[in-house]
C-alpha cells in the first residue's frame, strides 16, 4: 500500500461508526422501496408520516405479513431483528402534525395586515390561518401586498354543485378558447393511480 492511499485511509477507519443494525436491516429489506430514507421510491411510497399509524407491535406484524394485495412482501425475519428494525423505524418518524408552523404578518392589498399560520406559501400565494377569525385566507401577492383571493362561484364537490351538475357558470372559458386551455399544475396523490379530480373551491 503506497503511503498516499495510507493516508486516505485512516481517517475513514478511525472515525467510521458501526452501523445502526436497524439501518442495515432497513437497507437490506425495504429500501429498495422505500427509498434509503423512507421517503419513498419508484416501488413503494413513503412511510414517514404512516409509521405514526402503527404501535410496535403492529409494525412488526406488518414487516411479517407484508401487503401482499399492495406490492409489498412478507419478510421471515427473526424476532430480534424484526425488533431492532422496528426500533429503526420509530427513528424514522415524521408527524404532519409535529411540524412547526411559521408565523407571518402580511399587509393586504385593500390596506391592514393579517397576522397567522403559514399553512404554505409558494413565490405568489400564501394561505394563512388567521390569528384573528381563525380562518384560513387564500392569499395572493400583488405587488408588496397580498389580495384576498375569493371565488365567484364554489366548487363543492368533484360532480360540481352537490346535485352534480358538472357545470359552471363562470364565463372566462368558452367554446371558443377552452382549445387554449393548458395544464398548469399536477398534484399527484400516492397509490391512487387512476384517480383524476378537479380542485374543490368553496
Ligand atoms: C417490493 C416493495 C416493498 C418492499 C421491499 C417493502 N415495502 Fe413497504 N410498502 C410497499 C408498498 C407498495 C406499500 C404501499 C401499500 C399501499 O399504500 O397500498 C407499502 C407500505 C408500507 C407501509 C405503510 C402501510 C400503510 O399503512 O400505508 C409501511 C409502514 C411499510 N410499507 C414498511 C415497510 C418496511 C419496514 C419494509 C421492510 C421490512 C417494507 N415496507 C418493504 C412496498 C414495499
Amino acid at each position: 500500500m503506497t503511503r498516499l492511499s495510507l493516508c486516505l485511509l485512516l481517517p475513514v477507519a478511525l472515525f467510521a461508526q458501526a452501523p445502526n443494525p436497524g439501518r442495515v436491516s432497513f437497507e437490506g429489506h425495504c429500501a429498495q422501496c422505500h427509498g434509503r430514507d423512507g421517503n419513498g421510491g419508484e416501488l413503494g411510497p413513503s412511510i414517514l408520516t404512516r409509521i405514526g399509524n402503527y404501535t410496535e407491535a403492529e409494525l412488526g406484524a406488518l414487516i411479517h405479513d407484508g401487503l401482499p394485495n399492495s406490492g409489498m412482501p412478507r419478510n421471515a425475519l427473526s424476532d430480534a431483528e424484526t425488533r431492532t428494525l422496528v426500533a429503526f423505524l420509530e427513528t424514522l418518524k415524521t408527524s404532519a402534525e409535529g411540524v412547526p408552523l411559521t408565523q407571518a404578518t402580511v399587509t393586504l392589498t385593500g390596506g391592514g395586515t393579517l397576522a397567522g399560520a403559514v399553512l404554505n406559501r409558494s413565490s405568489d400565494e400564501m394561505q394563512l390561518l388567521a390569528d384573528s377569525d381563525h380562518r384560513i385566507h387564500l392569499l395572493r401577492k400583488q405587488g408588496a401586498a397580498y389580495r384576498e383571493v375569493t371565488s365567484q362561484t364554489d366548487w363543492p364537490t368533484y360532480h360540481g354543485q352537490v346535485s352534480g351538475n358538472r357545470y359552471s357558470t363562470l364565463d372566462q372559458i368558452k367554446a371558443s378558447n377552452v382549445a387554449r386551455l393548458a395544464p398548469k399544475w399536477i398534484f399527484p396523490l400516492v397509490n391512487t393511480s387512476p384517480l383524476e379530480a378537479t380542485p374543490i373551491v368553496v
